[in-house]
């Protein structure tokens, strides 16, 4: 007797796929991986069986490629629900090759929709963001939200990509869906066997925090102290890695249970609180007892001031909740940079 258990991951060697293959395992769920390895390396799979004991199956293919993927779902009968996070994700690369953005993220999701409802795969969970809110002019944001005209073409690939699961939706009335919207995720496995590794300079905060904190990086440049918050500097929801996976094992068990209120749900994974990039770097210098190196310079093109998540309904509805504290995150970004650097 088949038994139907397994969970298929896109994008599964990489930062926010391979925390959730952790989850999904310690859950008890067998995970298959597919990732083209473009923006991950195959030792992560490694980490992942030292943290749970099981090595997941990894297939390296790409889901832009419909023959090869088709090949794979034809093997995998025990295929119960599918999470897709395969997408290309660096905001400024979008800006110069939006076409790159379109077809990788696009392409994919267009396919693995396909498969889906060609292999009666009735559950999928989309890798969606808090980009697609643009700038709230209302905070904390709730999902009903109104949605904004996208700044970058990586954010307009996130809320096309909704728009097609929504026609999907519609058109198939089997399938089910749940769109995350992930607000800013941060930190490490607590084990430190795995975590963020960033493709050279990282644009994003925390990593820079830690390289530079390890030394890696002279100093880190803090992009504007002069937005109209309390100390000027950007407000974001920095949400725990693991407590965001953890949130993808809850949606999967949503639609196998068949508690899903509409065929198509989205939810903010945020902590509902806002912190500013000075209060991260203080809490990052509080905790960790080291002072990186930073300076305050011109604002990044295309950052939105502030943004922060109304969790509520994910809280109540979804039955999820971030745990983390902001300390233990840092923490655990802290001592996973510091793994990095005992290895080299
Ligand atoms: P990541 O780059 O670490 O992981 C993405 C993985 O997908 C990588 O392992 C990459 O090799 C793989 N991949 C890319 N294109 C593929 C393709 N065509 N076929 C197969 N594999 C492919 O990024 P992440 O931070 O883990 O993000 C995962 C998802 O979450 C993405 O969809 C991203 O847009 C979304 N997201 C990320 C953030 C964030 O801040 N990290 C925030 C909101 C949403
Ligand atoms: C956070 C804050 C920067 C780096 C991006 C994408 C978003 C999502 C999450 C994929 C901002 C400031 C940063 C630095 C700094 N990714 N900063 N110095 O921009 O909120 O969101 O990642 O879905 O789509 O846009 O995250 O970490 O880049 O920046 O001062 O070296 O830190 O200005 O205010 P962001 P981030």
């Amino acid at each position: 007797m088949l038994m139907k258990n397994k969970i298929l991951v896109t994008g599964g060697t990489g930062y926010i796929g391979s925390h959730t293959v952790v989850e999904l395992q310690n859950a008890g769920f067998d995970v298959l991986i597919v990732d083209n390895l473009s923006n991950s390396s195959p030792d992560v799979i490694n980490g992942i069986e030292k943290i749970t004991g099981k090595k997941p199956e990894l297939i390296v293919a790409d889901c832009a490629d419909i023959t090869k993927m088709d090949e794979i779902f034809s093997t995998q009968p025990a295929i119960v629900a599918i999470i897709h996070f395969a997408a290309s994700k660096a905001v400024g690369e979008s800006v110069e090759k939006p076409l790159l953005y379109y077809r990788n993220n696009l392409l994919s999701l267009v396919n693995m929709l396909e498969l889906s409802l060609k292999y009666g795969i009735h559950n999928f969970v989309f890798s969606s963001s808090c980009t697609v809110y643009g700038q709230p002019e209302i905070l904390p944001v709730t999902e009903s939200s109104p949605i904004q005209e996208a700044t970058s073409p990586y954010g307009n690939t996130k809320q096309i990509a909704e728009e097609i699961i929504r026609d999907t939706v519609r058109a198939n009335s089997s399938l089910k869906a749940i769109c995350l919207r992930y607000f800013n995720p941060i930190g490490a496995h607590p084990s430190a066997l795995i975590g963020e590794l960033p493709n050279g300079v990282p644009n994003n905060l925390v990593p820079f925090i830690t390289q530079t904190a390890i030394g890696l990086r002279e100093c880190l440049s803090i992009f504007g102290n002069d937005y109209n918050t309390p100390d000027g500097s950007c407000i974001r929801d920095y949400i725990n890695v693991v407590d965001l996976a953890k949130a993808h094992v809850v949606a999967v068990k949503r639609m196998l249970d068949n508690k899903n209120k509409q065929m198509l749900e989205f939810f903010n994974i945020g902590t509902g609180k806002g912190l500013s990039v000075l209060e991260l770097v203080h809490v990052f210098e509080e905790t960790t007892g080291v002072k990186p190196r930073y300076k305050i310079v011109g604002r990044r093109a295309g950052d939105i001031e502030q943004i922060w998540a109304n969790a509520s309904y994910a809280n109540n509805e979804l039955g999820w909740r971030a745990e983390e504290a902001i300390t233990d995150t840092l923490l655990s970004a802290w001592k996973w940079e510091q793994a990095l650097a005992s290895k080299k």
